[in-house]
């Protein structure tokens, strides 16, 4: 491991002919025809329960490709005595010895469940190829290979040792047991939730959404089958008010690492703030939130770039991912070109099942995204402060369809220009370009989010500007690019505001904060 590099995952394109797009449509067949039976594992050992919930593709509601089981706080309960347990063994284990499970791991997608994988993400999510290949795929792989590089990073910051003494710290896991509670969106940061703290030495109690359940268990049986001890990551299905009533109260719980929405983060930080006396040591809070994203265009800008930047960062994966763009501010002059852009490229788009590598896209996770969603376009085609000016039609006959959504706002604190949605949903506010400075500072204070956020210019003065007043409005911030598609490594990611906790996912930043260092001063 001593001189142990990694490098970023490549890409797959999926070209008609190749083999890995051979390999995906066998394990999506596969996976079309089996109905799966789907246990929790605590302590390496499989749990089911008397509440079996089925599992749909969002994209054709009424097929089942299986079944979980929903446990409850006994099973909490055990998960969390499991976890301490496996501490006992598993954090005086040597950091190479626990690295070295987590690369098999990157190398077990990296080849052989890559397609597997993938396909669960396709079919349990709705995501089309190219979007699971660069989540389940490349960002997961990327996850573990370089949360490595970071972990040896981070055990070689010691002290000055001056004449006589020796001064060392010690990178200890937290006191207690983590838990990781997950989000639907990414298949990748549910499997770095758990992943990261336990490469630190924590053992972890991991409650995937229950809408990911479908790729959370190809991800447990990855970590096993890398040879991940039992007990390390215990996967629970259970109700997430039931699973923090017994967390957030138990004397163990060390620390949480969250993705998720704001206001459950916001939840249960009260929880744990009302519980604070009960714990033995302060847990440790990280949590990455929601998002409002958003894109402002100079005039000085290119359009082109804008256009192209504007449907993929809002619509690629439905828009439900955090980072997607989902207000943008255009100078009032150029929006008949964007306009007509945005049409050509939204003509070409296919909506439809993920099965169909021509769809780019797919349903949105479940009905109560669908009826949520659909209610802000709904209520937007009835206002007078509003107007749709492509896609506002949806079906949920089938699968959870809905087509990506523009809508033109005549009031920049309108409703969809500051909540988020969470779908394909993108509102344009129009302004005059000569008001530059000021969109600016609306941008700034329009929503308590500061997650990701996207300027397009040429002129220099412009970007300038826009990094001053928008110093704390996103926690990654492109100039000229969507504000989409983050690569560990490369832009660490995560937001400020309401938007998290901002300890960069994909950083060295975030494995800090899975360890509890001591120091110890020895003279001789
Ligand atoms: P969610 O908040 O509904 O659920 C996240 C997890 O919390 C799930 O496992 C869920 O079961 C659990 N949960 C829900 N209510 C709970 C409660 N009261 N107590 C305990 N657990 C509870 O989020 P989601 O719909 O899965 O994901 C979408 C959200 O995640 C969006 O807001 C999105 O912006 C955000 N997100 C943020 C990032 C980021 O990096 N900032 C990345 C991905 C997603
Ligand atoms: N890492 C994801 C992105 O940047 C959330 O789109």
């Amino acid at each position: 491991l001593e001189n142990y590099i990694a490098v970023n995952e490549s890409v797959y394109d999926y070209e008609p002919g190749s083999p890995e797009r051979a390999r995906l449509i066998e394990a999506i067949k596969d996976a079309r025809t089996k109905v799966l039976d789907i246990p929790m594992i605590i302590g390496g050992k499989a749990f089911k329960t008397d509440t079996k919930k089925k599992i749909s593709p969002p994209h054709d509601h009424q097929h089942v490709l299986g079944y979980f089981y929903e446990g409850s706080s006994d099973h909490v309960n055990k998960a969390i005595k499991s976890a301490m347990k496996a501490k006992e063994s598993w954090a005086i284990k040597s950091p190479e010895e626990r690295a070295l499970i987590f690369l098999k791991a990157a190398d077990l997608i990296s080849g052989p469940y890559r397609a597997k994988l993938n396909a669960a993400t396709m079919l349990g999510q709705s995501k089309n190829v190219y979007q699971a290949e660069i989540d389940s795929a490349c960002e997961m792989i990327d996850f573990l290979r370089f949360n490595v590089t970071f972990m040896q990073d981070i055990y070689k910051v010691q002290p000055f040792s001056p004449e006589g003494v020796k001064n060392h710290i010690e990178y200890r896991p937290l006191e207690g047991f983590v838990f990781a509670l997950t989000p639907f969106n990414f298949t990748a940061i549910a499997g770095n939730l758990p992943a990261a703290p336990a490469l630190m030495g924590n053992t972890v109690v991991w409650k995937p959404a229950h809408t990911q359940i479908y790729s959370a268990n190809v991800l447990m049986e990855i970590f096993r089958e890398a040879g991940l001890p039992d007990g390390v990551i215990n996967m629970i299905f259970v109700d997430g008010p039931v699973a923090g009533e017994v967390i957030f109260s138990h004397p163990d719980f060390g620390g949480i690492h969250f993705t998720g929405s704001t206001g459950v983060f916001q939840t249960i930080w009260k929880t744990i703030g009302q519980n604070i006396g009960k714990y033995k040591s302060y847990p440790r809070i990280v949590g990455e939130t929601g998002g409002k994203d958003f894109v402002i265009a100079h005039p000085s800008c290119n359009v082109k770039a804008l256009a192209t930047a504007l449907v993929r960062g809002a619509f690629e994966y439905q828009g439900q991912k955090c980072s997607a763009a989902s207000r943008a501010y255009i100078p009032a002059e150029m929006w008949p070109k964007v306009k007509e852009l945005m049409a050509k490229d939204l003509a070409e788009i296919k909506t439809g099942p993920v099965e169909d590598f021509t769809n780019l896209i797919n349903a949105v996770i479940d009905e109560k995204a669908f009826d949520k969603i659909t209610s802000y376009i709904t209520k937007a085609k009835k206002s007078d402060e509003a107007e749709i000016v492509f896609g506002g039609t949806f079906d949920k006959s089938k699968g959870y369809y809905i087509h990506p959504t523009v809508i033109l706002a005549k009031n920049p604190k309108y409703v969809t220009m500051c909540e988020e949605i969470f779908g394909p949903v993108l509102t344009i506010y129009l302004y005059e370009g000569s008001k530059y400075e000021e969109i600016l500072e609306t941008a700034n204070t329009t929503s308590p989010y500061a997650l990701t956020g996207a300027v397009f210019a040429e002129d220099k003065n412009a970007i300038n500007l826009a990094k001053k007043v928008l110093y704390n409005a996103a926690g990654n911030f492109y100039i000229n690019d969507k504000p989409t598609g983050a690569v560990v490594n490369q832009q660490p990611f995560g937001g400020a505001r309401a938007s998290g906790t901002n300890d960069k996912a994909g950083s060295m930043l975030n494995l800090v904060r899975w360890v509890s260092p001591r120091v110890i001063k020895e003279n001789f």
